[in-house]
């Protein structure tokens, strides 16, 4: 297994491209399953979950052709509408398929997602939404059997609490039904939004998608469209922090201040300048050392959950106390005894931690369990005294495009350690 050796301590000046953000690409994939004809997207990220979701597509039929950071997906016929437990269980976005194949051929066989690291996360609202669109579902040895032989209906879906993943689905099973549906207390990250507007071209009738409310009036078909995948905003914020902990300033193409929600405030708060230019965003450390900020994570446009751990790492060496509320996942703090092992002085009490700043990390070897908290790491090690090896680089793969050499670029000095 591949390592990263970090040795901190160097302040980080350049550029970094910020990619297209992995969220929103994913979701923008199973489109390609609504539409005989080809889906051509660009601003693609090269990632270990862009492939997996690759291969799962190329299970269903559908024939990618990849050129630079643009894949066409031409998805003429479905050839099987089983989502094997294999290509679904290392990545929960792959079960957002269910829909597209069941709103196109009527059926689909879908294996459970699973748990994960960061907490249970089931999918009754995904099955709830797809239920109250008239499919009949039944669960069977770990796979999701869904029918809807007469076609999908349109419906008023309420969801309980929000759902990035649960809202997707329903509007991308909702382009092909009958009538109408209609989304309360939808998500409003960006990534639906960016959705919506490539299904709109793709003949979608979709409005308001980006705010709670979301109706979408089903048609009989769809057609192809091309479509570019908007920046990471997680990968933004990420970057946005590395001059917090390191020092220095970095100019972060192509990203979008519009995109980062409560982070922005938080991030200034903490003591970084943050610059809109016509070139993308620039971030620099106004002082020694930033400042602590408490936050609490929210649906968007709240503090984003996908940036709490490198918030955290931020806060290890913050003048002050911080505070940190998980709201959205039950087990996400998984960083917090990797960083204390670095120096750092966290206490976590159920979905609460507070970190009380230090003045320097020290280098360790230590390991992750999510994506986000690997970024984490790599980030309290950038400030650190000595080197630190960060174990289990896959899971920044999945994430991360280029991670290493975009930092290095910016003289870090990181390097990834090839295993075997
Ligand atoms: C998406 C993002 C993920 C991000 C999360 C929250 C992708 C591929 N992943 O995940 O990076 O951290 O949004 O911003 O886009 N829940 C249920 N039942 C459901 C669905 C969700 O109980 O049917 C719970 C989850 O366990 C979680 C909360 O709802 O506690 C929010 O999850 P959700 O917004 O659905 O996250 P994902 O779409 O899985």
């Amino acid at each position: 297994m591949d390592k990263l050796a970090i040795i901190g301590g160097r302040p980080l000046f350049g550029e970094v491209t910020i990619s297209g953000a992995k969220n929103s690409a994913l979701k923008l994939m199973a489109a390609s399953l609504l539409t005989a004809e080809p889906l051509r997207l660009s601003n693609v990220p090269a990632l270990a979950d862009v492939n997996m979701l690759l291969r799962l597509l190329a299970e269903l039929g559908v024939a990618a052709e990849r050129d630079g950071d643009g894949v066409e997906l031409s998805a003429a016929t479905i050839s099987s509408t089983v989502a094997p437990y294999d290509l679904v269980r290392k990545m929960r976005a792959s079960f957002n398929v269910l829909g597209p194949l069941l709103a196109r051929e009527g059926e689909a066989k879908v294996s459970l997602p699973g748990g994960c690291a960061i907490g249970a996360r089931p999918v009754d609202l995904h099955l709830k939404a797809l239920a109250a669109m008239g499919a009949e579902i039944d669960l069977d040895e770990g796979y999701v059997n869904a029918r809807a032989p007469h076609g999908l209906v349109g419906a008023r879906i309420d969801f309980p609490f929000v759902s990035v993943g649960a809202t997707e689905h329903a509007m991308l099973a909702a382009t092909l039904a009958k009538g109408v549906t209609e989304l309360h207390n939808a998500a409003r990250e960006p990534e639906i939004a960016d959705l919506a507007e490539c299904l709109i071209k793709m003949g979608a009738r979709i409005d308001g998608a980006g705010a709670s409310e979301i109706r979408i009036e089903g048609v009989a078909s769809l057609s192809g469209a091309a479509h570019e995948v908007m920046p990471d905003r997680i990968e933004t914020g990420a970057y946005a922090m590395a001059p917090g902990v390191a020092g220095g300033e970095l100019l972060l193409r192509r990203a979008r201040l519009d995109l980062l929600g409560a982070a922005v405030g938080a991030l200034q708060e903490s003591g970084l300048d943050i610059e809109e230019t016509p070139a993308g965003l620039k971030v620099a450390r106004r002082g020694e050392r930033c400042r602590a900020v408490d936050i609490v994570t929210q649906p968007f446009p709240g503090f984003p959950t996908d940036l709490q751990a490198q918030f955290m790492a931020l806060m290890a060496t913050a003048q002050g106390v911080s505070s940190i509320r998980e709201t959205i996942f039950e087990n996400r703090f998984m960083h917090a005894p990797e960083l204390a092992r670095m120096g750092a002085k966290i206490s976590v009490n159920g979905q609460l931690a507070s970190v009380v700043g230090v003045d320097r990390l020290k280098g360790a070897p230590v390991m992750a369990t999510d994506l986000r908290a690997s970024m984490g790491l790599v980030l309290a090690a950038l400030g650190a005294e000595g080197q630190t090896i960060v174990n289990r680089v896959y899971h920044l793969d999945r994430g991360f495009e280029r991670l290493e050499q975009k930092l290095a670029r910016c003289g870090a000095l990181i390097e990834r350690v090839r295993g075997e």
